[in-house]
């Protein structure tokens, strides 16, 4: 167990019929029952308490004893038959407390010498070191991922002095969502993050969901100028929504006494709060959740918010339920219009099964907002990203230079505790730039590119082709295949004569990802069944359509692979497919073919990635 190496094991005594039995060096279990056992850390001084998990039992409550009061509770899926994993548990503040867990477990026993056999109590541990090095082949390498543990929506994104703060929803205690709590890492580049202590924790009011951050130039809530202020939801029995402060620049916040800032009667969560630079007010979007609809708040000081207005009922996609909101004001490329655009994240619903997130354009008076609608007065439904795997997408506040920088969690809510990883689970997409531009339809539609900072990734040029016909028989490329074959493919191609052109990636197993482009149907698709490890959810494998806005035979991409997905951005950001693949071995090969008549490959850049991630 590398986990361990540093520590020596205590003699570990299955004693039939006893209560109290030894357990490993520093700790001492005592069973009270066949559901009920106490786990008393005898030596203070290690620095975690490892405990071990089995992912498919339930979760088991842990109550943290602190000199015989309770400190927190944590759940945690505590091994019965195998250990899956560890999970750390730091203990180092509470060297001069008795330490107890007062574990309430919930599978049905017959006794407690049963009880007493899970294989938890015969592998918990004391250790000073817990070993986040990357154990996983489809960890991606240049995605920003959890050094551990379960990972969804990335939230309460800030940009303050020159670094990107990502919060996120987070279960340091296990590779499956439980103990909602905020991750946080921090970027100078939007690829290479660092890893910092969670930065809030679940407390009495409840778990802590998704929310924004602010950074309160004018001190306009008094906990100090330049303060970053965090709203969140409170999820206790019921959701609420709760204010927290930070003044060390996001490192650690200070739970506001006078939480929770708004209640209502019914569900409503992910507060997203933005300055609105034109009314001169802090404005609020609160997802009223099985209402489908988007709750518009105002407020001078971040902690009195009024309603003004709800937004939605009955509007665009309408499955499930509507979460995580946004809202930026955004330029209209190649003119000076500006427009509103209203991001509105729905889980099922999406176009594709499962999560996605849709958005409206339109304006907004500060407490209004009003959709756009089409020729026929109908308010379309647009979607951000085609692919399966885009949720719970929001923007950093303050991006410099009038940025709109968005990022999403590159999962789906229909498999992402299935997905075939076990010391984390789901990253986040790569970072976008969003602006707006006007289609041949006379529609604002989201341009989509991959934030300039992803240039600088670029390494060697492997592949650079120019010029090439071709038809049935393919054209084929070598991929490269150091660190697992990630890679960015640039091509420009043009349909010209063919109905079709499939971009085709393969391994030597022959797993494969096929790409279409149908010039006269306008779409761009993406067909991931089979592109390796498909069978853990009958909800992956999948064939994701794309329309390309545009009536042309050419088609220009930039596709992203890393070792667990692929990104294709239209070259123009018309449309964006982001898809997860869990190939047995990475794609070796990139191949064209044209259906139907000859099509040409303008330009073709094949680079491998710079990373800091191995
Ligand atoms: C979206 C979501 C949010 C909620 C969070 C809980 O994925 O359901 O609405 O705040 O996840 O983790």
């Amino acid at each position: 167990m590398k986990y361990f190496r540093q520590i020596s094991i205590g003699a570990i005594l299955a004693v039939a019929g006893s209560q109290n039995m030894p357990a490993a060096d520093g700790i001492d279990i005592s069973h009270l029952g066949t559901n009920n056992t106490l786990v008393r850390v005898t030596d203070g001084n290690s620095r975690y308490v490892l405990f071990p998990v089995e992912e498919s039992v339930d979760d088991a409550t842990l109550n943290l004893l602190l000199d015989g009061k309770q400190e927190k509770t944590l759940r945690i899926r505590l091994a019965r038959n195998r250990v899956d994993y560890y999970v750390p548990f730091d203990i180092s503040a509470y060297k001069d407390s008795k330490i107890i867990f007062d574990v309430v477990t919930t599978q049905g026993r017959a006794s407690v010498r049963e009880a007493s056999d899970d294989a938890c109590w015969k592998n918990i541990r004391l250790s000073d070191t817990f070993d986040t090095s990357n154990t996983e082949k489809y960890r991606p390498a240049f995605h920003h991922t959890p050094l551990y543990g379960w990972m969804n929506d990335p939230n309460g994104m800030f940009y303050k002095d020159g670094v990107w703060h990502l919060y996120y929803q987070y279960n340091p205690y296990g590779s499956k969502w439980q103990n909602m709590s905020w991750g946080h890492s921090t970027s100078t580049d939007l690829v290479n993050w660092e890893h910092h202590p969670v930065a809030i924790e679940p407390n009495s009011l409840g778990q802590v969901f998704s929310g924004s951050c602010v950074v309160d130039s004018d001190n306009t809530a008094g906990f100090g100028k330049d303060a970053v202020i965090a709203l969140y939801t409170s999820a206790g029995i019921n959701q609420m929504q709760s204010l927290a402060y930070s003044t060390d620049n996001g490192e650690t916040f200070t739970i506001y006494p006078g939480n929770p800032i708004i209640t209502l009667e019914s569900e409503a969560r992910d507060p997203n709060m933005f300055w609105n630079d034109e009314t001169k007010e802090w404005n609020l979007l609160l997802a009223h959740a099985l209402d489908h609809e988007m709750l518009i708040f105002t407020s001078p000081d971040l902690k009195e918010w009024t309603l003004q207005s709800a937004f939605g009922k009955g509007l665009g996609a309408q499955g499930g339920v509507w979460e995580c909101p946004d809202m930026r004001h955004l330029p209209v490329e190649g003119t000076d219009e500006s427009k509103w655009v209203l991001i509105c994240n729905l889980n099922p619903g999406g176009p594709f099964g499962g999560s996605a997130a849709q958005y409206f354009t339109g304006d907004f008076d500060g407490r209004k907002f009003t959709a756009d609608t089409d020729s026929e007065g109908n308010v379309p439904t647009k979607w951000m990203d085609y692919g399966k795997d885009h949720y719970a997408t929001v923007s950093w506040s303050g991006a410099p230079d009038g940025r709109n920088v968005v990022i999403g969690w590159m999962s789906n809510w229909q498999y992402a505790a299935e997905v075939p990883t076990h010391q984390y689970r789901s990253a986040n997409t790569l970072p976008r730039d969003i602006s707006l531009f006007k289609g041949t339809d006379g529609q604002y539609y989201l341009k989509t590119v991959p934030s300039p900072e992803l240039l600088a990734l670029r390494d060697h040029r492997t592949v650079s082709a120019k010029g090439k016909s071709f038809g049935k028989s393919p054209v084929k490329f070598a991929l490269p295949e150091a660190n697992d074959g990630i890679c960015e493919i640039n091509m420009s191609l043009n349909a010209r004569k063919a109905d079709k052109v499939t971009i085709t990636l393969a391994n030597r197993q022959g797993e494969k990802v096929d790409m279409t482009f149908d010039p006269s149907a306008s779409t761009f698709s993406f067909d991931r069944t089979q592109s390796g490890l498909t069978d853990f959810s009958h909800d992956f494998p999948a064939v994701v359509t794309a329309p390309t806005l545009r009536n042309s035979t050419s088609q220009s991409l930039r596709i992203f692979v890393d070792r667990s997905s692929i990104e294709v951005f239209d070259g123009e950001g018309n449309f964006v497919l982001t898809n997860l693949v869990f190939p047995g071995s990475p794609y070796t090969t990139l191949s064209l073919a044209a259906d139907g008549g000859k099509a040409s490959l303008n330009s073709l850049e094949i680079y491998t990635i710079k990373t800091s991630n191995k």
